[in-house]
């Protein structure tokens, strides 16, 4: 995708190392980085300087890739990369694309080019397959931040917008701040701004009332790991999204790339959920006057938190899976028939 006249991939691979956009400073500020060994790959992941499920399997791979050509030991490697975060099943994706390759470095460069650009391809598709569910003039509801910074090129929740909007549609996306990380207001919003989309942000709590005045169409959202009977784990407030769109009689879609489905888990309990720091929840971080990124307290200093990053939306609120496959049912069928096509 474009930023301003360039074009960018949210990772890519450089001479010194896995290169990437540190998102954790947009959209105050855009600035390019190089992750040139191991250790700085996985601080990369794990401090969400990237981030979105088909990303991090995307950088997991281009740092297999390089752990290869440094000749690191490949069990140490895997294991650190394989760690860095527990809920997105792309992670290991990514990883596995390249180990076959591991002892013959060149080899496994080009394993994660080809993951990479498989990567691309499947959201364009996803775009291909759910802009038909956008009607003229629609408004789309999303969570989060599923757009070009969470999967390479196209996103998977604004994939089907971005593609709608190439098509000439005048498509408005409400974009809910997602607490705590605000990935919402920090990166859909700068996304869809970049693009001149027109989207207004909301307070994560307004959405259900949006919902039943009926100034929401659809809403689609992306999944970090989508279990084999259709049950989807995606950024916390994901869940209640989906009871809120259910109650309103509001079709609510998850858009992910097959990469995303795991059949080692047979429904979404069996999902490990990331709990991350407390300080994501009890701080908040912005741009001050003066322009210096700043990070103040909210909560009391007696208070603590509980900041569970993901949660699972059953299967049967959610009324399709929008994959690189096509659309299909939230189901042990649908998605054995995506893992199919
Ligand atoms: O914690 P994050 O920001 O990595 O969580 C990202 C999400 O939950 C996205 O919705 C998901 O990865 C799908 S992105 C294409």
């Amino acid at each position: 995708m474009k930023v301003g006249d360039r074009w960018f991939r949210a990772v890519w691979w450089e001479q010194t190392g896995v290169g990437y956009i540190d998102q954790r400073l947009l959209p105050h500020r855009f600035e390019l980085s190089v992750a040139s060994s191991t250790a700085e790959v996985a601080s990369a992941i794990k401090n969400m300087a990237i981030r979105g499920a088909p990303t991090i399997g995307v950088m997991a791979a281009y740092g297999l890739a390089l752990a290869s050509r440094n000749h690191e030991d490949f069990e140490a490697t895997y294991g650190i990369l394989n760690s860095t975060r527990p809920t997105a099943v792309n992670l290991k994706f990514g990883l596995d694309a390249v180990a076959p390759y591991y002892s013959e470095p060149h080899t496994a460069l080009e394993a994660a080019r080809a993951h990479d650009d498989a990567e691309v391809a499947a959201a364009e598709k996803i775009g291909e397959h759910g802009s038909a569910l956008i009607s003229r003039g629609a408004t789309v509801s999303t969570h989060c931040n599923a757009g070009w910074l969470a999967a390479q090129d196209w996103g998977t929740a604004l994939s089907p917008v971005y593609k709608s909007v190439e098509s000439g549609n005048n498509v408005t996306v409400i974009v809910d701040e997602t607490r705590p990380r605000l990935q919402g207001s920090r990166l859909t919003a700068w996304e869809l701004a970049q693009y001149g989309i027109p989207h207004r942000v909301i307070a994560d709590g307004a959405t259900a009332s949006l919902l039943l005045r009926g100034e929401i169409d659809i809403v689609i959202t992306g999944a970090d790991r989508i279990a084999a009977n259709g049950d989807a784990a995606n950024k916390i407030g994901t869940y209640p999204l989906a009871l809120a769109a259910r109650e309103a009689g509001v079709p609510f879609y998850i858009a992910a790339p097959t990469s995303t489905i795991d059949l080692t888990v047979a429904s979404g309990d069996a999902i490990p959920i990331e709990e991350r720091d407390d300080d994501e929840v009890l701080y908040v971080e912005g741009l001050t006057a003066e322009g210096e990124l700043a990070r103040v307290r909210v909560a009391p200093q007696e208070s603590e938190a509980v900041n569970p990053a993901f949660d699972v939306t059953p299967a049967a609120l959610i009324t399709g899976l929008i994959t690189d496959a096509g659309i299909v049912e939230a189901s042990v069928d649908g998605v054995s028939s995506a893992l199919r096509n």
